[in-house]
């Protein structure tokens, strides 16, 4: 584990879970929040916003990734940490669903990182590189 990880990592997480208190999901009630780590310690968050139009619901890890890339990030990013549930009420581990696995790997790419996942649960956090999750990913290497 990089030592900016080691330090942060308590950090990222309680991050996420405050996150996860601005959700707005009204539709699902499924509340998620999401923590991005920098390789300067930043820590960048967001929260899932849906939509009266379904489909168009953000997730968490998309909003955390468009407020980093706003703030001028382009790479560093570390570690992501995701949790949520029922109302906020965490039980099991989630883990970022595809399309937020595709926007994380944009974010990852530019500053050729592999980031540690750490998919929060109320007992267990489980731990997995991007790389693992998103394999033989499409990037901006392949516009190059
Ligand atoms: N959701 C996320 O925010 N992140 C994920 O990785 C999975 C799903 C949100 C989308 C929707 O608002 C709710 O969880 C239920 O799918």
């Amino acid at each position: 584990m990089s030592d900016v990880l080691a330090a942060n990592r308590d950090a990222l997480i309680a991050a996420a879970r405050t996150a996860m208190g601005t959700a707005y999901a009204p539709y699902s009630g499924f509340h998620v929040g999401a923590a991005l780590l920098f390789d300067d310690g930043a820590i960048v968050t967001g929260a899932n916003f849906e939509n009266a139009s379904y489909g168009l619901s953000l997730c968490a890890e998309t909003v955390a990734c468009s407020i980093a890339a706003h703030g001028g990030r382009r790479g560093g990013l570390l570690a992501v940490a995701v949790l949520g549930g029922m109302q906020g009420r965490v039980d099991a581990a989630i883990s970022p669903c595809g399309r937020c696995r595709q926007i994380l790997n944009e974010l990852a790419a530019l500053g050729g990182t592999d980031p540690l996942v750490l998919c929060v649960g109320e007992r267990d956090v489980v731990e997995m590189r991007l790389s693992v999750l998103l394999p033989n990913a499409f990037g901006p290497a392949n516009l190059a």
